[in-house]
């Protein structure tokens, strides 16, 4: 599915994970990151510790879109009742998790579009985990996403080929790639391989220049797209 307007616009392909649980700290963290990145993504450490609210103060504080991380893997109509109420706070993207099944993801994706928000299915995760259950089951993990609406998915930049394969099948599917720095992937490979934007946490948010880092993954992410 197309939306009319993007809900994040493509610039760096860049999205900075703000897992802080200390809603100053985050907003100092959105606000250097800004001019690289192009979304801040949050998840439920944040969202618990500092409420829903933290959403809008991000997007404020970053003037970037912010994407909820919730890896929503309900039964239909409280899988929808999350996203909606992610996206009622704020959110211009809610992530959900594919293996809920089809119904699930078009909960959310019905609750996302209605509202101008992307829904983004995780089809692999990237962490060493994510061998034991979704990559296995990965193919069919996308086909769930795609048959319940999903506007964008998510595959991990620590098996960029998973990427590459996803791309090459789904050539206009946009992409999230986390898993690069920390957990070992690198935003240039990510980006090469096809991702439309690479994730990256820890190894900006804990560095000890923020804004350094956020611009040396965007650039990396700018050499990867254009190889
Ligand atoms: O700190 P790091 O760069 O490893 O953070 C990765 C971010 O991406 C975290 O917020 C994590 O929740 C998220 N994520 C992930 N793997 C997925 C989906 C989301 O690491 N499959």
């Amino acid at each position: 599915m197309t939306l009319p307007t993007p809900p994040v616009p493509r610039r760096t392909g860049l999205v900075v994970a703000v897992d802080l649980e200390d809603r100053r700290a985050g907003e100092a963290v959105a606000r250097a990151v800004s001019p690289h990145a192009d979304a801040v993504k949050v998840g439920w450490p944040t969202v618990l510790a500092c409420g829903t609210d933290v959403v809008g103060q991000l997007a404020r504080a970053s003037g970037r879109p912010v994407i909820c991380d919730f890896k929503i893997a309900d039964i239909p109509p409280v899988a929808g009742a999350i996203a909606r109420r992610a996206v009622d706070a704020g959110a211009r993207g809610v992530i959900c998790h594919a293996f809920a099944g089809r119904e699930s993801v078009a909960a959310v994706a019905d609750a996302c579009h209605a509202r101008g928000a992307l829904a983004i299915a995780v089809v692999e995760m990237s962490h060493e985990g994510g061998r034991e259950f979704t990559a296995p089951a990965s193919d069919r993990l996308l086909e769930a996403a795609l048959s319940g609406g999903a506007t964008a998915v998510v595959a991990p930049a620590t098996r960029p080929e998973r990427i590459a394969a996803i791309h090459a099948a789904h050539p206009g599917l946009l992409i999230f790639s986390p898993g690069a720095g920390a957990q070992g992937g690198s935003p240039r490979e990510a980006a090469r391989a096809g991702a439309d934007f690479v994730i990256v946490g820890r190894a900006i948010v804990n560095a000890a220049d923020p804004a350094a880092a956020a611009q040396d993954a965007a650039g990396q992410i700018a050499e990867g797209a254009r190889a």
